[in-house]
């Protein structure tokens, strides 16, 4: 086997075996295979697709790429739960639900990723925070979930490292929107982190890599359907990502939404998902006989003081400086904030949220080349969602950006991502489906 022979073959449109994605994944992990041929193969993938068959042997190729790992001599009789969004715009969505579910007393040992294309990534964002490390070692990871109840890692500690180098080729080559590489890439990592209970954000609309009903719903599908090959319970919620989740787009300002919102005080679309999906890990794990008692559980600890308290210690435990829990204004924040104008009266009826996705990375909140820094300050601060009524003039969002030139670019681009129109327009659903569970 080589691994042109494997690159010709998906080109023309071939089914590669099981033994052929194991010397692929096996070529990409050891340096084997160079970054030029991983790139090119990704790249057929993306064109030619992949069976669901292929799919699946990915998936199982890249969770066995490094460790995988069984948390339950950690946590002798838990169920540990896990979830995982497939990518949005404004998606910060892991650093409130996993303290509110942590906090009702669910485990949650999770890794997650760094930013890809246009969607933010839970680890830049968390990195906002001083001092707080996502690459941890598996020992760390161990002693946390057990003291703490809940930790988020990179990929580290040689957990599915096959997505790890994976993932950052994608970001950089075009070939992030792939149905089987995201259901692959999420659920190496799902299966070799150990869950046991997993439930699945699929992100929908012009802001996530699946646009439309059908492409989401197929993504869920199988993902369901490799968790459950792989002994786990998956649910996913097919959600909103037409427009920009919540208000804040950007490291920094997300991670300051998230922590208002674990004080209950976030925006209404972003808090209402926060809750379902919290809800939601509870009844998989078992936790709540059903829906409404779970979402009872989750507004009492988030009413208490509980949920916050769980991100604090959080943080804490992974190096981060906990006054910023307490005082998120001290976050990074940017020298240039200047309001972005309606150009028109009207009512909100779109936010191309792919656009303002586009907007944060070229502001600095994202990469364009693998490994870039990035700019934790930077970003765009909704102020008017859909359905909202505006006057011209009157803000439609506030640019965060480091300099009043990069400032000046974004303002352009943020006006024309908004449609205005005179009619009134209602406000979006958040949830579109639900696949798998009860
Ligand atoms: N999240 C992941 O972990 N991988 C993807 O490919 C997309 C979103």
């Amino acid at each position: 086997m080589n691994p042109v022979d494997i690159i010709t073959k998906k080109r023309d449109g071939g089914e590669l075996t099981r033994q052929e994605l194991d010397f692929f994944i096996h070529g990409v992990t050891s340096g084997a295979i160079p970054d030029y041929q991983a790139a090119a193969w990704l790249m057929a993938v993306y064109f030619r697709g992949m069976t669901d068959q292929e799919t699946t042997d990915l998936t199982l190729a890249m969770a066995a790429s490094g460790d995988q790992l069984d948390l339950h001599d950690v946590l002798p009789g838990a169920i540990i739960v896990d979830k995982h969004s497939s990518g949005g715009v404004g998606d910060k969505t892991t650093l409130a639900v996993a303290p509110i579910a942590a906090a009702c007393g669910l485990p949650v040992g999770k890794m997650s990723g760094r930013g890809l294309s246009f969607s933010g990534g839970t680890i830049d964002k968390l990195e906002s925070i001083a001092g707080w490390k996502g690459e941890i070692s598996e020992a760390h990871f161990r002693r946390q979930l057990q003291e703490v109840g809940l930790v988020i890692a990179a990929q580290t500690a040689n957990l599915a490292p096959a997505d790890k180098l994976l993932y950052a080729l994608r970001d950089v080559t075009g070939t992030v929107p792939s149905l089987p590489l995201i259901a692959a890439s999420i659920m190496s990592k799902k299966l070799a982190a150990g869950a046991d209970a997993i439930v699945l954000d699929v992100k929908c609309g012009r802001g996530a890599f699946m646009e439309t009903l059908p492409e989401a719903q197929a993504l869920a599908r199988q993902m369901v359907a490799i968790g459950r090959l792989a002994g786990r319970k998956v649910t996913a919620l097919i959600t909103q990502m037409a427009q920009p989740l919540g208000l804040a787009v950007g490291n920094a300002l997300e991670v300051q939404e998230a922590i208002a919102t674990l004080r209950g005080q976030g925006p209404a679309d972003f808090q209402e998902l926060v809750e379902v999906v919290a809800s939601e890990m509870l009844l998989i794990a078992g936790a709540a006989n059903d829906r409404a008692r779970a979402r009872t559980h989750v507004s009492q600890v988030i009413a208490d003081g509980r949920a916050l308290a769980k991100f604090r210690a959080f943080v804490a435990a992974q190096g981060g400086d906990v006054h910023l829990v307490d005082h998120p204004e001290r976050l990074p924040s940017a020298p240039v904030q200047v309001a972005v104008p309606a150009p028109a009266s009207g009512y909100v009826h779109a936010i191309d949220a792919r656009e303002v996705g586009l907007v944060t990375v070229d502001l600095g909140g994202g990469r364009l080349k693998k490994g870039d820094p990035i700019d934790p300050a930077v970003g765009v601060l909704l102020r008017a969602k859909v359905g909202a009524q505006v006057t011209v003039g009157q803000p439609l969002c506030t640019v965060h950006a480091a300099n009043a030139g990069t400032a000046a670019a974004a303002i352009t681009r943020l006006q024309a991502a908004y449609t205005i129109k005179d009619d009134p327009t209602p406000d979006l659903a958040i949830v579109l489906d639900r696949i798998g569970g009860d």
